[in-house]
């Protein structure tokens, strides 16, 4: 692996942040975490941005943090899964490095996701059916990245590995 950058784009619950840790670790790289900097830049949690701002605030502000870190090297960068929603992100997104998307069946994305309260998107009455209509409106946004690795059944150190063997 080179001097490049790692950048996990996928939905919520595919494992960004577990797998984005130990990948880190494995490769020498720094981690940075997109959702942290955006509350780090509004000095409050992102479900406190969605529910006093707005969504539309909020993707503002994840642009501009993810402008702020566009062409940064050896760093694994992990972005919130609506990251891929607007095409500058991508653009900035690319100049770090090589785009991996990580996915998951629905079942499993909600299996994983069930016992947390931060996500305002899935605290819905059904979520499932939620998470259904994200991923099929976002598919063709994930379908940009570079490389893919379906991390349904496999533990974080296991997708870790698959993401170095595809990605040298
Ligand atoms: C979002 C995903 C979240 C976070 C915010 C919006 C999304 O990040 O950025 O709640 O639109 O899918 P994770 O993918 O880390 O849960």
């Amino acid at each position: 692996m080179d001097r490049k950058s790692v950048v996990l784009v996928g939905f919520m619950g595919t494992g960004k942040s577990t797998v984005g840790s130990v990948l880190s670790k494995l490769l020498g790289f720094r981690l940075i975490d997109i959702d942290a900097l955006i509350e780090k830049k509004e000095g409050k949690s992102i479900t406190d941005i969605f529910s006093r701002d707005g969504e539309k605030h909020f993707r503002d502000i994840e642009e501009e943090v993810i402008k702020e870190i566009a062409g940064i090297e050896k760093a694994v960068i992990i972005t919130g899964g609506g990251a891929v929603l607007r095409k500058n992100n991508i653009e900035n997104l690319r100049k770090c490095g090589k785009v991996v998307c990580l996915t998951a069946t629905p079942s499993e994305i909600y299996r994983r996701v069930k016992a947390e309260t931060h996500r305002p998107l899935l605290q819905v009455d059904d979520p499932v059916k939620k998470i259904e209509e994200l991923l099929s409106a976002r598919a063709k946004y994930y379908a940009e990245a570079d490389v893919f690795v379906d991390t349904t059944g496999l533990t974080t150190d296991e997708v870790a590995e698959e993401i170095i063997k595809k990605l040298t």
